[in-house]
């Protein structure tokens, strides 16, 4: 028996690799994060501000308070069952008016899981419109298998490798994620998707949360995750801890080694450990 999705909604997952909008946080309450995101933003050193865009769950109260939250938490059951782990999170923000934009890519290309079975929640902290370049996805193409991607590096992408899918896709079939404030959509990790820049007067902002089963491992090296729900009976990642209070100095410890090793991996063979996001 499903816990917040209809029979129809995961079955319309399964065949499209994608569903929205869900309501996961009340206009106030998307409101009140956005604020929080801007304020650290202006009070952090820069050295935190680069941090931010690793898991940055772990090292506030309120990043921590959304990746369990349960709106979200029952959906992601639904698809990938009771006992989630939190990979990552990361926020993918593009500013009013300007060049940045995200590929036509797989994210499972470089995350060195060992199973498909992984969903990303994308919770919209700002309103998510065409002209603010909300999110593209090409439904049906998470039936693929991995595809052969390119690495760009190219200034302006804001993925990692600048990687983008080496297979022509048909942007006529894309489908616009729009989402207002407080609203989710989900993901699967095959899904080919990418997003154009902001030509709006406002700040896009995106929480993307990424979900995987406890059963999931890492192929690459040692990893790091946050059990969010039900019970780990296969060890295969080093559990993390919720942080006790904003930017506590454990919080902060735990975090620099969980970061470290999720850029080593997503890194990897690049002998480049940058600034961008994932
Ligand atoms: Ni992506």
């Amino acid at each position: 028996m499903p816990k917040r999705l209809s029979d129809n909604d995961v079955e319309r997952y399964q065949r499209d690799g994608f569903l929205f909008p869900l309501r996961v946080l009340s206009q106030a309450e998307a409101a009140a994060s956005r604020d929080r995101l801007e304020r650290a933003d202006a009070d952090l050193s820069q050295a935190m501000k680069g941090a931010l865009r690793h898991k940055p769950h772990l090292l506030f109260t309120w990043l921590d308070a959304i990746v369990r939250h349960p709106a979200v938490l029952d959906a992601v059951e639904d698809l990938i069952g009771p006992d989630i782990l939190c990979w990552s999170s990361l926020f993918f923000t593009k500013a009013a008016n300007t060049p940045a934009f995200v590929s036509w890519h797989q994210d499972s290309t470089y995350w060195g899981l060992s199973s498909p079975d992984v969903v990303t929640a994308w919770v919209a902290l700002s309103p998510s419109t065409i002209e603010a370049g909300a999110m593209q996805v090409i439904p049906g193409t998470h039936k693929s298998d991995q595809i052969p991607h390119r690495e760009t590096f190219a200034p302006n992408n804001l993925l990692t490798r600048g990687q983008e899918v080496m297979v022509e896709v048909d942007a006529s079939k894309a489908v616009d994620v729009v989402l207002a404030p407080g609203e989710m959509s989900l993901h699967h990790v095959r899904l080919v998707h990418g997003s154009p820049p902001n030509r709006s007067n406002d700040r896009r902002i995106g929480y993307a949360i990424r979900y995987i089963p406890t059963h999931v491992h890492q192929l690459v090296g040692r990893d790091a995750a946050l059990l969010v729900r039900g019970a780990d009976r296969y060890g295969h990642f080093d559990l993390e801890r919720p942080p006790k209070a904003d930017l506590h100095p454990d919080a902060i410890e735990q975090h620099a080694a969980s970061a470290a090793l999720h850029a080593g991996i997503l890194y990897a063979g690049t002998g480049r450990q940058d600034q961008r996001s994932f």
